[in-house]
């Protein structure tokens, strides 16, 4: 399972991609809004410093529109990937980005049907957004595994990028029901390594190492 950050915080985003395990990044418009910086900057920032997909969203209604930003947004960094909602614009832009080899994340998508939209379209990637599911009482992980296996009933290859992630059940859950990617946002991530089991052997080993007299070096 490939991990992306959902975040435009670059300290963070800097900090979390020195351990050498992030694939990717994940951006919306309210992300960009709590970034505060000039938009352009900050896109350039966060692609200098990720190599993987970094997804920016459009915000037109129109496909037209969707088209001429997705295309604009295609030029800021050879690893953009535009994001387009699940609209039946969304889906008409989707479709025409894709013909043009531009890589696309179809987002905000709640329902199976949705997910097979996208994948005829060709999206790269899917975003089912889990959290905000389990927050209407729906269980978000069982959206990933019915799209999990539907795209593989008919081999479409679009990708299920498990988003909207709140803790890290839902990435222990999202990787079980086989989702291709998780992006997960700054705070979740710095859960993820946490053991109270890990905590406490290590204190033991510790101890007892010191009791040893023992040295490495
Ligand atoms: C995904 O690409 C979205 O940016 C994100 O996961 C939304 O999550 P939220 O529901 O916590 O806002």
């Amino acid at each position: 399972m490939d991990f992306f950050l959902d975040s435009t915080d670059l300290e963070e985003i800097k900090r979390l991609n020195d351990l050498g395990i992030i694939n990717g990044l994940t951006t919306n418009p309210s992300l960009i809004y709590k970034a505060k910086t000039p938009f352009e900057q900050l896109i350039k920032n966060i692609c200098s410093e990720i190599k993987g997909p970094v997804s920016v969203e459009t915000v037109a209604e129109d496909s037209n529109q969707m088209i001429k930003q997705g295309i604009k947004l295609s030029k800021m960094a050879k690893n953009i990937v535009v994001k387009l909602p699940m609209t039946w614009e969304g889906i008409k832009a989707c479709t025409e980005l894709s013909k043009i080899n531009i890589h696309t994340n179809v987002t905000l998508c709640f329902s199976t049907t949705q997910a097979i939209l996208a994948a005829k379209a060709g999206a790269t990637f899917i975003s089912p957004f889990i959290g905000r599911l389990d927050d209407a009482n729906i269980d978000g992980v069982q959206l990933i595994r019915e799209i999990k296996q539907i795209y593989s009933n008919f081999n479409y290859t679009t990708k299920v990028l498990a988003a909207s992630i709140r803790t890290k059940n839902h990435v222990s859950q999202s990787a079980i029901a086989g989702a291709d990617v998780a992006t997960i946002p700054p705070k979740v991530f710095n859960t993820l390594v946490d053991h109270n089991l890990t905590d406490r052997g290590l204190e033991i080993f510790n101890s007892d190492w010191h009791k040893s007299g023992q040295k490495i070096l």
